[in-house]
């Protein structure tokens, strides 16, 4: 009989891998995985409670909001927020930072992605939510403010994921491996089923929006152009797989191989996805699991942020797929 491990276990068996947090880095990731359960609930059943559908507001993208992405969001912040332990928090659904309702004895941020794939909530295809833990930057919580947000994401404690979809897994990383827990609501708990996930070194999926190859610059469409090419040395032509959740596109090629790609675009000079709550987080998974990320030039986890919700270009996944991606954006192929 396989060990039935549950995701707080693990929180404490890898709380031993950093003696200097001081048993805080479970209770901050066992806040997160409670918000997660909180937050499944509802997306299972969202057809049914009346959460579907659009809120009837825009959000700080001036991005349509549904029900769920707010829904979402309030969970996580008053589920997290009600323990203390985070002194400050940024959302993808929050123009500016939130603190918490306690947090006078928080060390440390978290910023996230409430609801990502917002536009296939309706749908019934699988979305997710994305998170980042940093440490604050001082030591005095009632200090907390912006620039404790604006870390590099190399200053990352943890990140993670939860993909709700055919199954609910909840995906992080402490810098200690990347490791998967699927959720049994047997038992309402996260157990672990993929332990020490590593990401093939080259994919045969490739995920990008190509209905936007108008906008695409020449060096884009290249990459796309080799990977169609019939070559079956190199596995090509690879499949297209483009979900439209990130997280959906994610997961499947970092336990597969591929690579998902959110360019830079003659209309959109620093492409769509957000570098502190979609790229960094997944891009410490994607290194963690000997996989790559990068902007195109620099790695995603070394841009030094300066707004909360700025938009990076995303390259991430199999090493050396993001690498051909990156020969092509510099005009070495
Ligand atoms: P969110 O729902 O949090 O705004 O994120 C949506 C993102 C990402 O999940 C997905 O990969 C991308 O938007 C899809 O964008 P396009 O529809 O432009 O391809
Ligand atoms: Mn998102
Ligand atoms: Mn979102």
């Amino acid at each position: 009989m396989k060990k039935l491990i549950t995701i707080e276990r693990h929180f404490a068996e890898e709380q031993k891998l950093h003696p200097q947090a001081t048993g805080e880095l479970t209770d901050l990731l066992y806040d997160v995985a409670f918000a997660a359960k909180l937050v499944r609930r509802e997306v299972v059943r969202a057809g049914l409670a009346d959460i579907l559908g659009m809120a009837g507001t825009t959000n700080v993208q001036g991005e349509e909001v549904k029900k769920l992405d707010l829904f979402a969001n309030e969970k996580i912040i008053n589920a997290i927020g009600q323990h203390g332990r985070f002194a400050l928090m940024g959302s993808e659904e929050n123009e500016g930072t939130i603190i918490p309702p306690k947090n006078e004895n928080g060390r440390y941020v978290l910023l996230f992605d409430p609801l990502d794939g917002s536009s296939n909530i309706d749908v019934n295809v699988s979305v997710g939510t994305i998170f980042s833990i940093y440490r604050l930057t001082g030591d005095d919580p009632r200090k907390a403010d912006i620039k404790d947000c604006l870390q590099k994401g190399s200053e990352q404690v943890a990140a993670g994921y939860v993909i709700y979809g055919s199954s609910v897994m909840m995906v992080y990383t402490t810098g200690h491996g990347v490791h998967g827990f699927t959720y049994d609501p047997t038992i309402g708990e996260f157990l672990l089923s993929h332990e020490n996930i590593t990401i093939p070194a080259r994919g045969k999926y490739y995920s990008i929006n190509e209905g936007s190859r108008k906008q695409l610059h020449d060096s884009t469409l290249a990459f796309i152009g080799w990977l169609k090419e019939e070559d079956a040395e190199t596995g090509r032509p690879y499949s297209t797989r483009y979900i439209g959740s990130l997280v959906a596109d994610f997961h499947r090629n970092l336990l597969t191989g591929g690579v998902f790609v959110y360019p830079a675009t003659k209309t959109h000079r620093n492409g769509k996805l957000r570098l502190m709550y979609e790229a960094n987080p997944l891009a410490f998974i994607c290194e963690q699991a000997g996989g790559r990320a990068t902007d195109g030039k620099q790695r995603i986890l070394d841009i030094d942020p300066s707004e909360l919700h700025q938009r990076t270009p995303l390259y991430i996944g199999s090493r050396d797929d993001v690498m051909t991606a990156e020969a092509f954006e510099q005009g070495e192929r």
